[in-house]
């Protein structure tokens, strides 16, 4: 269960402000389950922890036991935004930090460095290769132009009738590229609901499959969302959603906050933060509004950006994900010369060092004029995942229909692709290539 604690903003905020606006999230908590806002046609992923079959998962499993039969020891994950980020924060967040996995999930498709597609090439040269390609939409450029390199590949080096085995296709139901071409070439393919937005997807085949492939419990995710979504069902002014969705407009409204600052102690959800930033961007910074999502990871940018946050310019308030217990023990010596001074730590959990040094910051952020909220999880498994994932989604359409804002579409992605297409004289951006020219 996820647990906010507003109590770092006390000295910020009035109680009465709170209040008001623990009344406005309560409103658009309504506006969210009542399934009447804007962009009601994409809640599809509010049922998801209760939705998937288990069919789906026995499917994803035989796929995975396939290709370990094959003896595939490296699963080239293609796709970008929604389409990449739930998996690889949970992969990241789930392996072990330094071990090779049995079978390594890598992402590609998400840029279009040339040298990082080279490389990538350059690892699947000693591997056993697979790939599963991701696009809701189909016709995204990068995952497009990753997929058609790595596909070479995969056919060059294994043959075409075996390399439609080791390809999977995560897309639309009917439409777009990526469709028509898995159609064509007897891929096995996963379909992203029509009702479930990109960067809602992670508990879709989007995010299960490339998971369950790297290794990991997906029913015990699934069951940790759908253990989630029970407690956020229950409306109220202790609702998690309601209170994290009130808390954060309130210092963004009434205190000018425009920067929230999500702050992990764990380097395993430092990608968890990206997958944060990529849903709370693109679902609130629209029509002149939103909140700026940036993350830092702890202690490591204390050293870093820690300078900037106890005495920058006040734009921001924190968000820290607290991780109540830690996997594995390891518990600091006692050293007979005490060289380095650290006797006094002997006998110490290191995550005890970890803990202080967030209390301390805490302290230390608060009385440099920054406020501060916990979100905690009990730890990293996959259970805390899915309830992670599915409390950030929910508080996420909570608060962006409090701050007015339809959190489901993003009309702004498209601005760029314009003129990338017309700079790339894509047919059809003819008019578009005359146009940019004369600016650049
Ligand atoms: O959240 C979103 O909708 C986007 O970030 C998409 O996930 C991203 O643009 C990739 O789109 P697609 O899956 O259609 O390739």
């Amino acid at each position: 269960m996820v647990k906010v604690n507003v109590n770092g903003c006390d000295s910020f905020v009035k109680g009465a402000q709170y209040k008001e606006y623990v009344e406005k999230a309560l409103k658009a908590y309504d506006t969210l389950q009542g399934e009447k806002g804007a962009g009601n046609d994409f809640l599809g992923w509010k049922t998801l922890p209760v939705d998937i079959d288990e069919s789906l998962i026995c499917e994803f499993e035989a796929i995975r036991d396939d290709w370990r039969s094959k003896g595939v020891n490296l699963v080239i994950a293609i796709g970008i935004g929604g389409s990449y980020l739930g998996a690889k924060c949970a992969i990241e967040a789930l392996s072990h930090s330094f071990i090779e996995p049995q079978t390594k999930v890598v992402f590609a498709g998400n840029n279009l460095s040339e040298e990082y597609l080279a490389e990538l090439l350059d690892l699947a040269k000693l591997r056993n290769v697979a790939c599963v390609v991701i696009s809701k939409s189909g016709t995204t450029t990068e995952p497009a132009v990753a997929f058609r390199i790595v596909k070479e590949y995969i056919e060059k080096t294994y043959g075409k009738k075996e390399a439609s085995g080791r390809i999977v296709a995560i897309t639309d139901a009917v439409k777009g590229a990526l469709k028509t071409l898995s159609t064509q070439e007897s891929y096995k393919t996963f379909v992203v609901p029509d009702n479930v937005g990109g960067r809602y997807s992670v508990l879709t085949p989007v995010g299960l499959l490339p998971i369950v492939l790297a290794g990991f419990d997906v029913r015990a995710m699934l069951k940790g969302a759908a253990a989630e979504r029970e407690e956020l069902l229950r409306k109220g002014e202790d609702n998690a959603a309601v209170k994290y969705a009130a808390m954060r407009n309130l210092l963004h409204t009434e205190l000018g906050k425009a920067v929230e600052i999500l702050v992990t102690y764990n380097p395993k959800f430092t990608y968890f933060a990206e997958w944060w930033k990529q849903l709370y961007g693109e679902s609130e910074g629209k029509e002149g509004k939103g909140i700026y999502p940036a993350s830092v990871t702890n202690t490591a940018d204390l050293h870093s950006m820690g300078q900037f946050i106890q005495e920058g310019s006040r734009c921001m308030f924190e968000t820290v994900i607290n991780i109540e217990k830690a996997n594995r023990e390891m518990v600091i010596g006692s050293d007979e010369q005490n060289l380095d001074g650290l006797n006094f730590l002997a006998g110490q959990h290191v995550e005890h060092c970890n803990a202080m040094a967030q209390l301390g910051v805490k302290v230390a952020h608060i009385d440099g004029g920054v406020p501060q909220m916990e979100v905690s999880i009990e730890r990293i498994d996959e259970a805390n995942l899915g309830a992670a994932f599915y409390f950030f989604e929910f508080a996420c359409g909570v608060s962006a229909y409090l701050l007015g804002i339809n959190p489901f579409n993003q009309p702004g992605v498209e601005a760029y692709k314009k003129n990338m297409f017309a700079l790339l004289r894509k047919p059809g951006y003819e008019k578009e290539t005359e146009a940019i020219l004369k600016r650049i």
